[in-house]
């Protein structure tokens, strides 16, 4: 089979490798992969930037579905057949998360799913919801859940809540189609106000171009009649944090998620205090938490949002297209054109 490595970091050090196919043995199942789409961690893992101490050689990136073809003795979760896709954390089946249930996420501390065939115990694999196609389905394991778990766990949103997201990738997209189908109103931020138009297309009640306005905490505070937004999906990471605290109400969430940005400025601790905020890191989520979003994503009908697809010999050009943030959703690669 065909499968994309990590011979030595950077981009220009990926091989597409010819390897042996891999056979399930028991309690396993092999999966043929039909799509595979990008997080923000495949490119930082693949720059070395994630874990400059991974283990190499390594094949990159957590998301992926596809169609399960042979299973090994004992396995009764699912068949030969059946549409999956790999949870992120292949240990974290439900519950709150320990040391154990963190380790084994895939594309990091196993090799993941950019390859034409990927053998995952059967406890590591979900049933896709019927309305998406696979490469609709891909986008769903570590983007989606996160923003889910942004969304309805640490944020608990409500319709009419004011939620703020940041940016137009992966998480934030799904973060705005989640908000919306919950009844809340969505500030969006972007450095592109042709991506703003975009987003007002999904939903996005209004948005604001964060290089011609730095001061967009004051924007929100505009927007809500100055009590601030009720949840604010944090993705840029230290350079946008104390903005996102003063976007806050007092007693509002922050959900803390995203690396995007540094700064070498202290973070407010005082806001903290002042807002009574409720801080949330979150690290994807379990597989239960995957099954709740794949239940309300079916009733919903939701639809993720995909970018150009790219076939698997050109995946680096589809991490180069992440570098360049010039995507809008999701970056799907097609393993089987
Ligand atoms: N904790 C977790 O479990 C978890 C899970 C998934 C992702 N993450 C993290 O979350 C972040 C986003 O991941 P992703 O996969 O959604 O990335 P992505 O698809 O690459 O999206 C990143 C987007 O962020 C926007 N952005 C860049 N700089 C910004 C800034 N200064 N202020 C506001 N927005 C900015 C850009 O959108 P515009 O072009 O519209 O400005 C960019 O396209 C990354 O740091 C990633 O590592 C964490």
């Amino acid at each position: 089979m065909k499968a994309w490595k990590i011979a030595s970091f950077g981009l220009e050090n990926l091989e597409l490798a010819t390897l042996p196919d891999p056979k399930p043995e028991r309690g396993e199942v092999l999966i043929r992969v039909h799509a595979v789409s990008l997080n923000f961690r495949d490119l930082m893992i693949v720059l070395g930037k994630y874990n400059p101490r991974m283990h190499l050689p390594r094949i990159p990136c957590s998301d992926g579905a596809g169609e399960v073809v042979a299973v090994g003795e004992g396995v009764t979760r699912v068949a030969p057949g059946n549409r999956v896709a790999g949870i992120f954390m292949q240990n974290w089946i439900d519950g709150e998360p320990d040391a154990q249930k963190t380790r084994g996420a895939l594309g990091g501390d196993i090799d993941g799913m950019l390859a034409e065939y990927v053998v995952l115990r059967e406890e590591g694999v979900v049933r896709l919801p019927d309305h998406l196609s696979m490469q609709e389905a891909a986008t769903l394991p570590c983007a989606a859940v996160t923003a889910w778990n942004a969304i309805v766990r640490a944020g608990r949103v409500k319709p009419g809540d004011v939620v703020l997201t940041q940016g137009t990738g992966g998480v934030s997209i799904f973060a705005l189609q989640f908000a919306k189908m919950l009844g809340a109103r969505v500030l969006g931020m972007s450095g592109s106000d042709e991506k703003l138009a975009r987003a007002r297309q999904l939903g996005l009640d209004a948005g604001v171009n964060y290089r011609n306005t730095p001061e967009w905490d004051t924007w929100v505070m505009d927007q809500t009649g100055g009590r601030g937004a009720d949840l604010v999906v944090e993705v840029g990471g230290a350079g946008t944090f104390s903005r996102s605290l003063r976007s806050l109400r007092i007693g509002g969430t922050v959900a803390q998620i995203g690396v995007l940005t540094q700064s070498p400025d202290a973070v407010e601790i005082p806001l903290l205090l002042h807002r009574q905020v409720h801080l949330r890191g979150i690290y994807v989520g379990s597989r239960a938490d995957f099954e709740h979003m794949n239940r309300a994503i079916a009733q919903a009908m939701l639809k993720p949002v995909l970018d150009e697809a790219f076939s698997l010999r050109r995946a680096p050009d589809a991490l180069r297209k992440m570098q360049n943030a010039s995507h809008f959703g999701k970056v799907p690669i097609l393993l089987n054109d």
